[in-house]
């Protein structure tokens, strides 16, 4: 086994990573004040600064979706039950004790069996839910608002709680996320990678070639 500098994160990915943070951040920042968690911007300015930012994070998705389906890059979110219990056995105990990875990184398969179990949940759960009562919230009939074309729908309450739910799921993955990501080999490798998109990663000296040809893409 040799280690080499591998280019794992490409342009587009780190920012769309970095965009959907600062985005995500913003709108549980924004929303938590909407619900009367605090009180920052202003509940007026918390709602105008919540859709605004709702709707930047609606046209990345749709710039993310195109990359990742023109560049295949959806098949690294495919989820897959082998390995779980290793993984996870990793980061209840293991990790304590210096034991290495149970998974390889590769340029092709990035990610672990959970986050891949993990991210595929937020992708297909979470984050269409949040997007789906969000717009439902933004386009309700207000009885007294009298915008014909908005959506009639009888009461908010489901909307609004289903909502705050899935904003308790993220923020909930956000924080795990944030943890996680400083138990690479040290405490900021994935975040190096992230940001540069180069990482050292272990492999097999007869797929260093693979991975060099890989890099000059
Ligand atoms: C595209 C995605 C999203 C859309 C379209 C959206 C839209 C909305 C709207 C329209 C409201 C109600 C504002 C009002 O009272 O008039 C709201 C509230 C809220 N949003 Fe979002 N949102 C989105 C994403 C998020 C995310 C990612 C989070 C948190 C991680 C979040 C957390 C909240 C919270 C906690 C509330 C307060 C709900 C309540 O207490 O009733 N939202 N959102």
């Amino acid at each position: 086994m040799i280690k080499k500098k591998v280019y794992v994160y490409k342009g587009f990915e780190r920012f769309w990573h970095w965009m959907q943070a600062l985005l995500i951040f913003f709108l549980a920042f924004t929303g938590f004040e909407i619900h009367g968690s605090y009180t920052f911007f202003g509940y007026r300015d918390a709602v105008r600064y919540h859709n605004i930012a709702a709707y930047m994070f609606i046209v990345l998705i749709a710039f993310a979706i195109f990359w990742h389906f023109t560049t295949g890059e959806w098949r690294q979110y495919y989820p897959s039950f082998k390995n779980i219990a290793a993984q996870l056995n990793y980061y209840i105990f293991g990790i304590f004790k210096n034991a290495p990875h149970p998974t390889k990184k590769t340029v092709l398969s990035k990610l672990n069996p959970l986050q891949k179990l993990t991210y595929f949940g937020l992708k297909v759960v979470i984050i269409p839910t949040l997007v789906i009562t969000g717009l439902l919230y933004m386009f309700y009939r207000y009885s007294n608002s009298g915008i014909i074309e908005s959506l009639d729908i009888s009461s908010l309450k489901l909307i609004a709680t289903i909502h705050v739910i899935a904003a308790f799921f993220m923020v909930s993955f956000v924080i795990t996320h944030i943890y996680l990501i400083t138990t690479g080999e040290k405490v900021t490798t994935n975040l190096k990678a992230m940001l540069t998109g180069y990482e050292e990663l272990e492999e097999p000296e007869d797929e260093a070639n693979i991975t060099l040809n890989t890099k000059l893409d």
